[in-house]
């Protein structure tokens, strides 16, 4: 019974779009919540303050399965026979096994040249996706999907679909049922195609709404260094939510302006290595209603702090750390408190993105060099830890 054995849809009253006889599930959404005391320690938390959800422990992989459940089943219900992505990797996998489930339903995923790593590539062939990889990175793949559906009526699953935001609200109803319902202060997620932050918005202020809640956590939303347009628009040029009034103008003119000087995402954290957030008014909107911040974090700090996870006893790919170093940034900075109760969304698995983690802690020079050398990550830090 898809109902009682999938972390998604035992929450189906609060998803009431999706027709109880057609849910599509693989098991997705059996994470767990749990407190990290290593890693507390390394962001400047009290013991027993930070909490990691780990989201790679979903079927393929990785959060996305929250969401794809839904999109799917919306799919299925409006007798879709093709569906599609662009993708660094996640979406695709995800997509590609959501889409086998249903076995009426062909996966088409679109990947920018080499930027999709190889286990996730590996998952979207063995589950039967046709693979279309364009030149160009993710913003490019994003924007080539996005014509191509609409000209032949593919549905589209990226997180311009509303329905896959849906599902990702139950990573926040999951949260608080570990927590039994008592709010914590913070959550914080990495920032990529601002899916999840949009997403998170929406469930607290619903459950607040219908009366589940009596306050809502803030929210930071952690952008990679070298693709960080909301860090940018939010907090150095102010851009509001704003009842829906978002002015446009600053957004227009940085656009621009990445246009004019070339400037293309780069971060060792390929999942958030994007550029142009299709999801970027309403998580001006989660923000709003989450008195919301965004922090910007480097590779150094991502690639630190994600060893520190897996010391920890946990494990996740480069953009999941961002979360944890964003944490330990706001607690530098003071915005978190040593006694707030902090919960950080690793987003992904420890077994994508292997390179980089691989050069990361080699003792192989040449390797760390080709890897990593160019991306201002220091030996020092490398060999200290
Ligand atoms: N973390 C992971 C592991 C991801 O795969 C992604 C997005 C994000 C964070 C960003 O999440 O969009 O909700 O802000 N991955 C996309 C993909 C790009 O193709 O798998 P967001």
């Amino acid at each position: 019974n898809p109902v009682r054995f999938s972390g998604v849809w035992r929450f189906h009253e609060l998803l009431p779009f999706a027709s109880q006889n057609e849910l599509v599930t693989v098991g997705e959404g059996q994470t767990l919540l749990q407190q990290a005391n290593e890693v507390a320690k390394y962001v400047g938390l009290n013991e027993g303050q930070l909490h990691l959800q780990y989201e790679g422990m979903n079927p393929s992989g990785s959060f996305k399965d929250n969401g794809m459940c839904a999109a799917v089943t919306h799919a299925k219900m409006m007798n879709a026979k093709r569906a599609a992505c662009a993708s660094t990797g996640n979406t695709s996998a995800s997509l590609a096994l959501y889409c086998s489930a249903t076995q009426a339903m062909k996966a088409v995923i679109f990947i920018g040249s080499g930027k999709i790593s190889y286990g996730k590539l590996s998952q979207a062939l063995d589950y039967g996706a046709l693979t279309i990889q364009i030149a160009g990175d993710f913003d490019d793949a994003m924007i080539r999907v996005r014509q191509v559906a609409q000209e032949l009526g593919i549905y589209l699953v990226n997180s311009v679909n509303p329905f896959r935001l849906e599902g990702q609200k139950t990573v926040m109803y999951r949260v608080l049922e570990a927590l039994r319902w008592e709010v914590p202060d913070w959550i914080v997620v990495p920032g990529g195609n601002l899916g999840n932050s949009s997403a998170f918005g929406k469930a607290f202020h619903e459950l607040k709404q219908h009366g589940l809640i009596d306050r809502i956590p803030r929210l930071a939303v952690i952008n990679a260094g070298g693709a960080d347009t909301l860090y940018e628009l939010v907090e150095r040029r102010g851009v509001r939510w704003n009842g829906g009034n978002v002015n446009m103008e600053p957004i227009v003119s940085y656009n621009d302006h990445m246009d004019r000087e070339g400037i293309r995402a780069d971060t060792i954290a390929s999942a958030i290595e994007i550029n142009r957030p299709v999801n970027l008014k309403k998580c001006l909107r989660a923000l709003e209603w989450m008195d919301g911040v965004v922090r910007q974090t480097d590779d150094q700090e991502i690639l630190d702090a994600k060893a520190k996870i897996g010391a920890g006893g946990f494990g996740c790919e480069p953009a999941s750390a961002a979360s944890v170093a964003g944490a330990r940034l706001l607690r530098r900075e003071g915005v978190i408190a040593p006694s707030d109760k902090v919960v950080c969304i690793l987003t992904g698995h420890e077994l994508k993105d292997p390179t980089a983690t691989v050069a990361y802690h080699t003792t192989d020079q040449e390797l760390f060099n080709k890897t990593l050398g160019s991306r201002g990550v220091t030996k020092a830090s490398h060999a200290n830890r």
